[in-house]
């Protein structure tokens, strides 16, 4: 393992103000999105869409790293330059999903398993081959009324564990993402305290394993009520309640927290980083980060269609999207903004 080259690309990877762009939507979910919005569920479409986002100008103004698919980390545009080598050019640091999804766990109903430790090893030495410099395992711990159940929690915390320690074998960053889902309606402090739980045991198991957590970033949720609770919080309580959760259980030697958005929408996403920012970056030891997905893509998405006379408008969305979490890293996002 070569300790400073990990934890340089961990560095680089939350520097300044700059965030991730998670577009590792699996075939599966990518086409689910797809049929949403009626745009054809083809591998033509699916590669039309990334060549969208990778060739957006400016895109790395905002984006230090970007999180790929099996699929597309092996699709180029149409003109034939790889996605990679458009990446790389544009100053920004490639990256690859390699957890194979979530599974039901044997004996725990409505309990999932994130898989893929087996052929892990070989497979991180391809992707570090082709020029991915870190990877990224999502783990899923669903709210109910008897779970989390202590089984999830530990089987998934070891799973993400094994896999970090894997990726730093090879060179790769690992992106360790334990996801504390925000279906349903739990409360603000329900999601804390099984955040603050999940992520004691997360740590237990990187330390158990020997990850080096200088050379890792933590991929978080921020802590929210459920989408159907009935009180919401303001963005300052979930601001609070999400740092508060972090300090009390992420080390002060990890660089980089960049959390995922979960389904919030983009305008939610961006005040409630910024609010963050405002509030605690002078007290937090870790930089306050986004790694979104649907926070980032979604507007750009919707506006595409899967029309190419649609591109230039869906990239000048995107890139708006990418530079109001830019701005929130900062702590200066600015809500009149978004209507201009
Ligand atoms: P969302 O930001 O859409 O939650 O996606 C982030 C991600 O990478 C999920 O694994």
């Amino acid at each position: 393992m070569n300790a400073q080259q990990l934890t340089d690309t961990a560095n680089g990877l939350v520097a300044g103000d700059k965030g991730l762009l998670a577009m590792d939507e699996s075939n599966a979910t990518c086409n689910k999105r797809f049929a949403q919005l009626g745009i054809a569920q083809t591998e033509e479409a699916r590669r039309a869409y990334r060549e969208l986002i990778v060739t957006t100008p400016g895109l790395g103004e905002s984006i230090s790293g970007a999180i790929l698919y099996d699929e597309t980390i092996c699709q180029k545009k149409k003109d034939g330059t790889p996605f990679i080598k458009v990446l790389t050019a544009a100053g920004i640091i490639p990256g690859i999903k390699v957890d194979t999804g979530a599974k039901d766990l044997a004996a725990h109903a409505g309990e999932k398993i994130t898989e893929g430790l087996d052929g892990l090893r070989e497979r991180l030495a391809e992707y570090a081959a082709m020029g991915a410099r870190f990877a990224k395992w999502r783990a899923v711990i669903a709210l109910g009324d008897d779970i989390p159940s202590r089984g999830c929690i530990e089987a998934n915390a070891h799973a993400l564990a094994r896999y970090a320690g894997l990726c730093q074998e090879a060179g790769l960053v690992p992106i360790v993402e334990p996801e504390v889902l925000m279906d349903g309606a739990p409360t603000l402090e329900r999601c804390r305290a099984v955040t603050e739980a999940v992520l004691h045991t997360v740590f237990d198991q990187l330390y158990t394993q020997r990850v080096m957590l200088e050379g890792m970033l933590l991929k978080p949720n921020m802590v929210l009520p459920g989408l159907a609770a009935p009180k919401q919080a303001t963005v300052a309580e979930v601001a609070e309640a999400t740092v508060t959760c972090l300090l009390r259980s992420v080390p002060a030697a990890v660089p980089g927290i960049a959390f995922l958005s979960g389904g919030q929408s983009s305008e939610l996403a961006s005040p409630r980083l910024n609010a963050m920012n405002v509030a605690f970056k002078s007290r937090a030891p870790w930089a306050l980060a986004f790694s979104f997905a649907r926070a980032i893509q979604q507007p750009a998405l919707e506006i595409w269609h899967g029309e190419e006379s649609n591109v230039a408008a869906a990239q000048q969305a995107l890139y708006h999207r990418a530079r109001c979490n830019r701005d929130a890293r900062r702590g200066q996002y600015d809500a009149a903004t978004e209507r201009t």
